[in-house]
C-alpha cells in the first residue's frame, strides 16, 4: 500500500479545521501525529527503499507533519479564543441599568441663593471677603463698638468656646461669630496692611451661630450676608440706593425697599431694612447704617479721611421670603422632595 503523505496532510487539515472541542483535537493529533499514525507507520517502509526515494519520502513526510501540527494549533487557538469570548460575555457586568437609575443631584437651596447674592453684588461692583466662624470676642463685639458688658451684648446668645484648654491663646476669649460683622473689621484692617484699600466694596457671605432653639423662624446655625462700603465722602443717600438696586436686581423691578430708623452698636446713625411684599406688606430684611467712627478707627481708619455705610442680612431669611418657605428648619431637615423644588 502506498500512502502519500501530501493526501495525509490535506485530509488532516480538513478534520482539524472542523474540529469542535478541543479534546477532538487531542483526538485528531493522536490520529494524525501519534505514533500509531499512517506517517509514523510509514518509516517502517522507510528500510526498504532507495536512498534517494528514501531522501523524497522523508521530506514529504516532514512538509506533512508540519501541515498538520500547524492545522492542530490553529484550530486550537481558535476554539480557546472563542472559549474565552464566551466566558466574557457571561462573566460581563451591565452597569448601564445603575447608570440609567442615578439621579443627578444639584446645590442646596440656601447655596444656590449663596451663590445668587454673590453674582449680584459682584455686578454691583462689590468683592467678596471672608472670615472665620471661630473668632475672637474682640472682633466679634469690641471693635464693633461694643465693649465688655455693653447692653446692646445682650441681643446675640453667644455661643462661647472653652479655649483654657489651648496652649498659648493668652487671656484671647474665643466663640462661635454671632453675625458676619467682624469680616467688616477684618476687611479694613486686611486692606490697610496690604495697602489693597481704602476705598473698600465687599460683601461677605457665611455661616454664623446664635444660642437659640431652632423654630420656624430661627436656627441656631445659619447664613448671614455682610456689605461694607469706605470711600470718600459716602452719605445715607447711597446707602439707600445701593440697597434699593440690590432688591431690584434681585427681586425684579417691581419691588421697592424702605429704611427704618434703628439702633445698632456698630453704625450711627442705623436703620433696619424692608422689601415690599406683593400683597402691599412690608417684609423686614436686614440692619443697615453708617459705620460708626470708633468701627472705622478699630478697622485702622481715620473718621475724619474716610465714611461708609455697612449692611448685613439673613440669606436663609432672603431664600424663605423669595420662595415662600414656611419654616426654616425645612432648608436643614434635608427631606429630598422639599429640597429637590429648587
Ligand atoms: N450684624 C447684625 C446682626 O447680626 C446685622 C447688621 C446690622 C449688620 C447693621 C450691619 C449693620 O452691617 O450695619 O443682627
Amino acid at each position: 500500500m502506498t500512502v502519500d503523505p501530501q493526501q495525509i496532510a490535506v485530509e488532516g487539515a480538513a478534520a482539524f479545521v472542523a474540529a469542535e472541542s478541543l479534546a477532538e483535537i487531542h483526538e485528531l493529533e493522536l490520529q494524525y501525529l501519534g505514533p500509531q499514525s499512517l506517517l509514523s507507520g510509514m518509516k517502517a517502509s522507510f528500510r526498504d527503499l532507495e536512498p534517494e526515494e528514501r531522501k523524497v519520502l522523508g521530506s514529504q513526510m516532514n512538509a506533512a507533519r508540519q501541515q498538520l501540527e500547524l492545522a492542530a494549533q490553529d484550530s486550537r487557538s481558535k476554539l480557546e479564543s472563542a472559549a474565552r469570548a464566551a466566558q466574557l460575555a457571561t462573566e460581563r457586568v451591565d452597569l448601564t441599568e445603575t447608570l440609567a437609575k442615578a439621579t443627578v443631584g444639584h446645590s442646596h437651596v440656601i447655596t444656590q441663593t449663596w451663590e445668587r447674592l454673590e453674582d449680584v453684588f459682584c455686578s454691583m461692583g462689590f468683592t467678596v471677603a471672608d472670615g472665620p466662624e471661630v473668632e475672637t470676642d474682640w472682633f466679634n463685639f469690641e471693635a464693633l463698638n461694643l465693649p465688655p458688658a455693653h447692653p446692646a451684648r445682650s441681643l446675640w446668645d453667644t455661643l462661647y468656646l472653652d479655649s483654657s484648654q489651648l496652649e498659648g491663646l493668652g487671656e484671647e476669649q474665643l466663640l462661635l461669630r454671632t453675625h458676619t460683622s467682624p469680616v467688616q473689621i477684618r476687611s479694613m484692617l486686611r486692606a490697610v496692611r496690604d495697602g489693597s484699600g481704602p476705598p473698600i466694596y465687599v460683601v461677605c457671605p457665611g455661616r454664623v451661630y446664635r444660642r437659640d432653639t431652632a423654630d420656624a423662624t430661627h436656627l441656631p446655625v445659619f447664613h448671614q450676608i455682610e456689605g461694607l462700603v469706605i470711600d470718600r465722602g459716602i452719605t445715607m443717600g447711597d446707602l439707600a440706593g445701593t440697597i434699593e438696586s440690590f432688591v431690584k436686581a434681585y427681586f425684579g423691578d417691581e419691588m421697592t425697599s424702605r429704611l427704618r430708623p434703628s439702633y445698632f452698636p456698630f453704625t450711627e446713625p442705623s436703620a433696619e431694612f424692608d422689601i415690599s411684599a406683593a400683597d402691599g406688606s412690608w417684609l423686614e430684611v436686614g440692619g443697615c447704617g453708617m459705620v460708626h467712627p470708633n468701627v472705622l478707627r478699630a478697622g485702622g481708619l481715620d473718621p475724619q479721611e474716610w465714611s461708609g455705610f455697612a449692611f448685613g442680612f439673613g440669606i436663609d431669611r432672603l431664600a424663605k421670603i423669595r420662595y415662600g418657605v414656611e419654616d426654616l428648619r425645612e432648608f436643614v431637615t434635608n427631606d429630598v422632595r422639599f429640597l429637590s423644588q429648587f
